[in-house]
């Protein structure tokens, strides 16, 4: 059994294009698109995979669309185990206007799953040991509870393996509730866990030691995009600003962090170089175009500069 697990409930065939204007109403010519699996765990674990660290990642996949973002994962070498679903895995649309160099990303709902869909990541959990850290990321399907993260919470605890979270909203309140080892809200999701617009910038360590300290999570890392990021736990605060870095594209930032946190903790780092090695990953990511994710050798220069 690998050492970090995954979880991605609402993967996508991620499809990169450019097009010199969007605009309405016309015919536009886009470039022929580029393909990538796609959806937060799936791209932790990608991530990793670039790190040279292996991981096992669950996710469910339907129909032709799933099928090709499984024959995509198959051929990146990481351990898959994939769980099939009757409707389709949905697709997500990148556009680059190059005209304006800014970038549409277009996000799909997803497909929705059954119980007995939902119910088989849960029992491969239960059924399986020898896992240390599970990584539940990215957004809950129609027709899976919004307490899913809060049930992996209670089987990942009963193994003694720690759960990451990496979610939002409703689902990210229910994974609170139950307590987990870690979150990383960015600024949005940590306001709005704490039922607030947008918390100011001096209230954001207190923010994150109130759910420490109700046992919500034990590590509150708390990410602020070109600013860099906050890692609370019970003792201390630590604080980082992002490298500068030539921007290219944000996305898969946020992944690629998770990424670089749960592999500094299945290091053993302490908890500064944790936090220096995740907010690398994340910049590290930046530096490259459309969906692509951190390079290691970008992690390993900016590491030294933060
Ligand atoms: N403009 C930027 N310049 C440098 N680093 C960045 C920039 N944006 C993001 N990062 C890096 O990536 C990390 C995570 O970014 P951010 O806080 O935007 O996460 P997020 O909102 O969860 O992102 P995502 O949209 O991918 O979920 C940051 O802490 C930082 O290290
Ligand atoms: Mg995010």
């Amino acid at each position: 059994m690998q050492n970090i697990i995954t979880i991605t409930l609402n993967p996508s065939l991620d499809k990169g294009t450019t097009v010199k204007a969007i605009v309405p109403e016309k015919k536009l010519a886009c470039s022929n698109p580029v393909l990538e699996p796609g959806g937060g765990g799936i791209n932790v674990s990608r991530a990793l995979e670039h790190l040279g660290c292996n991981s096992l990642a669950i996710y469910m996949y339907g129909g032709y669309t799933g099928k090709k973002l499984h024959e995509m994962m198959f051929k990146t070498g990481i351990e898959c185990v994939p769980f099939e679903i009757i409707e389709d895995t949905r697709e997500n649309l990148i556009v680059v206007d190059t005209s304006e160099n800014a970038q549409y990303r277009f996000g799909m709902k997803g497909a929705e799953l059954s119980e007995e869909e939902w119910q088989k990541p849960l029992s491969f959990l239960e059924e399986n040991t020898g896992y240390e850290y599970v990584v539940a990321s990215g957004s809950i399907p129609k027709g899976v509870p919004m307490d899913y993260f809060g049930r992996v919470a209670s089987i990942v605890q009963k193994k003694g393996a720690k759960l990451i979270i990496d979610t939002s909203g409703e689902a990210l309140q229910h994974a609170v509730k139950e307590g987990v080892f870690m979150i990383k809200p960015n600024l949005d999701e940590l306001s709005s866990l704490n039922g607030v617009e947008e918390l100011k910038q001096e209230d954001i360590i207190a923010a994150a030691k109130n759910i420490i300290k109700s046992g919500g999570a034990e590590i509150v890392v708390v990410s602020m995009g070109a600013k860099g990021a906050i890692l609370v736990n019970k003792e201390e605060a630590i604080q980082f600003s992002s490298p500068k870095v030539d921007l290219k594209s944000t996305v898969g930032a946020g992944d690629s962090m998770v990424a670089g946190l749960v592999l500094g903790i299945s290091r053993k780092y302490n908890w500064a170089d944790t936090l220096k090695l995740g907010i690398a990953c994340g910049s590290a990511a930046t530096m490259n175009e459309g969906t692509a994710l951190c390079k290691k050798e970008d992690v390993e220069t900016l590491f030294k500069s933060i």
